[in-house]
């Protein structure tokens, strides 16, 4: 979904979202157990919606770094965990970090996975070190 299509419809439904989608939260804690980063592991959360995958990563004692394109979104989410290292409004085909900035960029329940997995590939010496693709069914690269 292009980032002017999602933040169109994901800022209408930031507000209810997570009452609405709440099975979402378990599926992504299930997730980030399966990739079980280490404590301090620097995690790019793409399309964190309001931080079902975050949420999870921070109580692994991650650094999360967390962009989303609907702002309403990311507002939430930064509300909701205030310890999350940064909230960025950020269209994930235009990433916009230094060189080596994470060590596991993931998504959950996202509808660019292909896409930006072989972004990501291509991106790897730039902004991270590991890639993991975060959707049932596939296994961390
Ligand atoms: C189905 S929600 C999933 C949210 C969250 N990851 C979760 O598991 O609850 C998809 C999210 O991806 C975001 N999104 C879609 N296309 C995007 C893009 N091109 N750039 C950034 N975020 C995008 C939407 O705004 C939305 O919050």
């Amino acid at each position: 979904m292009t980032a002017t299509r999602a933040t169109a419809l994901f800022d209408q439904l930031a507000s209810v979202y997570d009452e609405v989608l709440p099975f979402f939260a378990g599926f992504a804690r299930q997730h980030v157990e399966w990739l079980a980063p280490g404590p301090g592991t620097r995690v790019l959360d793409l399309g964190a919606g309001r931080g079902a995958l975050t949420g999870a990563a921070l109580a692994r004692g991650c650094r999360v770094t967390a962009v989303d394109c609907a702002p309403g979104m990311v507002e939430r989410l930064a509300a909701q965990y205030p310890q999350v290292r940064e909230a960025r409004v950020m269209d994930v085909h235009r990433l916009d970090f230094p060189d080596g900035s994470f060590d596991l960029p993931a998504d959950a329940h996202t509808e660019f996975e292909a896409r930006v997995r072989a972004e990501l590939s291509a991106m790897e010496p730039i902004v991270c070190a590991a890639g993991a693709r975060l959707w049932e069914g596939t296994t961390p690269a």
